[in-house]
């Protein structure tokens, strides 16, 4: 395989956009390509995350985008994985590149749902459940992620203060993101004083839903050589999967797919989690990041939710877990949330994420899941081959 670096990065802002699909993911492309300095005719083609085309009755994004940016002929698919559809996209990306196939490519995803109502939304977002068992006799997926919850309370005697310091930590982090969908500090009490979306997660503990697309470009290292003295690269890149249905896993409390895609990332990379700088995790609902950082090796099983608290998840914290605000305040614009978590990586390596630089930052890792963790990417991006 060949080393793979990311040149250029571009994202509208998350929250309510006017624009359409096509308008926003071609924006985004658009900055990404600028960003990067590499000319639309030469891009071999894209992967696009976008999970539900049905709010706009448009699928097939990919022609429309690369129409847009005059490269028609160019190949493009759409790639729908639920939350992680564009975390798979740039894995796809990654692999036609360090294949040696191709040498430029896009990865990008985008999202639009302010045209529908929330329990329209939340219907629809349903599909993306195991919908024969869960979504179809009601479980939505705050109702999902609140058994998970449930469960980590009675395993480990996680409480919801626990669960409301961190979305007060990502909620921080996201006063001091331009682009993040809730730009607005809370309290534990605000927290616990919103109403019970699914018992035990408040309306705090929930991402919103929000609209957005990014865009990233990938080329080979020799490529990325003559564009830039400072690229990105892909250390690592690692997919899985789970068993879709919550009900027929082993356990609640962990999701396997997010353990062997970050052993496939880390075994690429060379690297330990400890070696890792700062992490850009999936956090749908604030129990998530609790089990997503059990599960990537960062903290002990039971103790993901402490560490808010403590203060170790913080941006100046010892483990820097989403600085960008995460799902839970930058927002989740569910097929453009992969590669968002990328563009901050590579913000952050460049040293250029503004006042949520994270100082010294070497290696990221980013974590996204779709649904409750039948699919998962995990990609490792550092200053360094690796
Ligand atoms: C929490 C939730 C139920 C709130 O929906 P709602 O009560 O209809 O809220 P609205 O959309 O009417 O928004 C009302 C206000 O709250 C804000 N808001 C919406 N969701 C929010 C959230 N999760 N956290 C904080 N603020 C939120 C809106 O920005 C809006 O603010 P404004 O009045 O200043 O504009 C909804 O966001 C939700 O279901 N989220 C989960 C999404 C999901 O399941 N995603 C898939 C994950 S796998």
């Amino acid at each position: 395989m060949r080393k793979v670096c990311v040149v250029g990065v571009g994202s509208t802002a998350y929250g309510k956009n006017k624009e359409s699909n096509r308008e926003m993911l071609t924006r985004a492309s658009l900055d990404a390509l600028e960003d990067a300095g590499v000319d639309p005719k030469e891009v071999d083609g894209a992967f696009f995350g976008n999970a539900f085309a049905v709010t706009e009755r448009q699928g097939h994004i990919g022609p429309l985008v690369m129409s847009a940016l005059g490269i028609p002929d160019a190949p493009s698919t759409t790639v729908e994985a639920a939350c992680a559809s564009a975390g798979a996209a740039f894995r796809e990306a990654w692999v036609n590149v360090a294949s040696g196939l191709h040498d430029v490519f896009l990865a990008g995803g985008t999202e639009k749902v302010s045209t529908i109502d929330t329990l329209t939304a939340t219907g629809y977002f349903a599909y993306g459940s195991d919908y024969v068992f869960e979504g179809g006799n009601g479980c939505s997926f705050p109702g999902l992620y609140a058994a998970m919850a449930t469960a980590h309370m009675h395993e480990h005697g996680t409480t919801s203060e626990d669960l409301a310091e961190i979305a007060v930590k990502n909620h921080k982090h996201a006063v001091d993101n331009p682009k993040a969908h809730l730009q607005k500090a809370v309290t534990v009490e605000d927290v616990l004083g919103s109403m019970e979306v699914a018992s035990p997660l408040h309306f705090y503990d929930c991402c919103p839903f929000s609209d957005g697309a990014t865009a990233v470009v990938l080329c080979s290292e020799e490529v990325a050589k003559k564009l830039t003295d400072t690229p990105v690269y892909v250390q690592g890149a690692g997919r899985a999967g789970s068993v879709a249905a919550l009900h027929d896993r082993e356990s609640f409390t962990s999701i396997p797919a997010t353990k062997r895609a970050a052993a496939e990332a880390l075994k690429m990379a060379g690297k330990t989690v400890q070696d890792i700088d700062l992490f850009e995790v999936h956090d749908c609902f604030t129990i998530a990041e609790a089990i997503a950082t059990e599960d990537l090796g960062l903290f002990k099983p039971g103790t993901g939710a402490k560490q808010a608290r403590e203060g170790v998840t913080y941006r100046d914290g010892k483990v820097p877990v989403n600085p960008s605000g995460g799902l839970k305040a930058k927002g989740h614009p569910v097929g453009a949330t992969g590669t968002g978590q990328i563009v901050e990586a590579v913000l952050q390596l460049r040293g250029e994420a503004g006042k949520r630089q994270v100082d010294g930052a070497e290696t990221v890792l980013t974590h996204n899941v779709g649904a409750t963790g039948g699919s998962c990417a995990v990609h490792i991006f550092g200053r360094s081959v690796a």
